[in-house]
């Protein structure tokens, strides 16, 4: 039987129109919350550091009413540690971050800062937090996430969503099957990310030992016009779908 793969809803985009304008709304909780009704399997949040987006009491005041569970994305910087203690998320994702980026641009590079990583990691896993190392799909930073200690990977899939043609594409996706299985071969539990939306996602979901997908803009945009609980349903149904016809 296949395993079953899981949505992680990043809500950061909800907090994005609200940023806009200085509003109390829209409110990426109320999001969250009803993402989660309509099957997420838990939620994510970027905590800038420069709080373009999600804001502190957003963490806070989703920490304290999901019903699945935070997955608390970051930098690692001693400023999100703490906060990260404070606030106990089932899951963080360690993130690179620069101030001028639009987006996360590239994966962590973990073995060139696999002191910092390593503490950090276990920190975190003392106080019972899971941590997940956002990488790009290439085997040298897999085991350099092992040296670290982290139990999670997430697989960037940045560069297979901005593939311009067919082949580009197909180059990408092999990378991402190649980084998967290696990584679920020496026991890591491995995520993806970044860039997938309605007519890109079922490839990766196909990926037997993917575990869960972590998609924001695509479903927040979908969500404009459908609404967050029908872009949640349909979202996951089409990852479920492709999950069951993977041989
Ligand atoms: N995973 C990680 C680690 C990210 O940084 C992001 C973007 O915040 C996502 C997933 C979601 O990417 P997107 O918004 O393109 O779906």
């Amino acid at each position: 039987m296949n395993a079953p793969i899981y949505l992680g809803v990043n809500v950061d985009h909800v907090a994005t129109v609200r940023q806009a304008r200085g509003t109390t709304y829209p409110d990426p909780v109320h999001a969250a919350l009803i993402a989660e009704q309509a099957g997420a399997d838990g939620i994510t949040m970027h905590l800038r550091e420069d709080r373009r987006h999600i804001q502190d009491h957003d963490i806070e005041r989703f920490a304290a009413s999901t019903q699945t569970k935070l997955n608390f994305e970051m930098a690692a910087t001693a400023e999100m540690q703490a906060l990260a203690l404070r606030i106990k998320p089932r899951d963080v994702c360690l993130v690179p971050e620069k101030r001028e980026e639009l987006t996360t641009e590239g994966g962590l590079d973990v073995s060139a800062n696999l002191d910092r990583i390593t503490e950090l990691t276990t920190a975190l896993s003392e106080s019972g937090i899971r941590t997940s190392l956002f990488i790009d799909p290439d085997p040298h930073q897999i085991d350099a996430t092992r040296q670290a200690g982290a139990p999670v990977i997430e697989l960037h899939t940045g560069r297979y969503a901005e593939a311009d043609d067919d082949s580009a594409r197909a180059q990408e996706l092999a990378a991402l099957q190649h980084a998967a299985t290696y990584a679920h071969d020496l026991g890591l539990i491995v995520n993806a990310g970044h860039g997938l939306h309605y007519h890109n996602v079922q490839p990766i979901a196909a990926i037997g030992c993917i575990h869960e997908l972590n998609i924001g803009h695509g479903l927040i945009a979908r969500a404009l016009f459908a609404g967050i609980e029908v872009a949640t349903r349909d979202m996951k149904r089409l990852m479920i779908d492709a999950r069951a016809h993977h041989v």
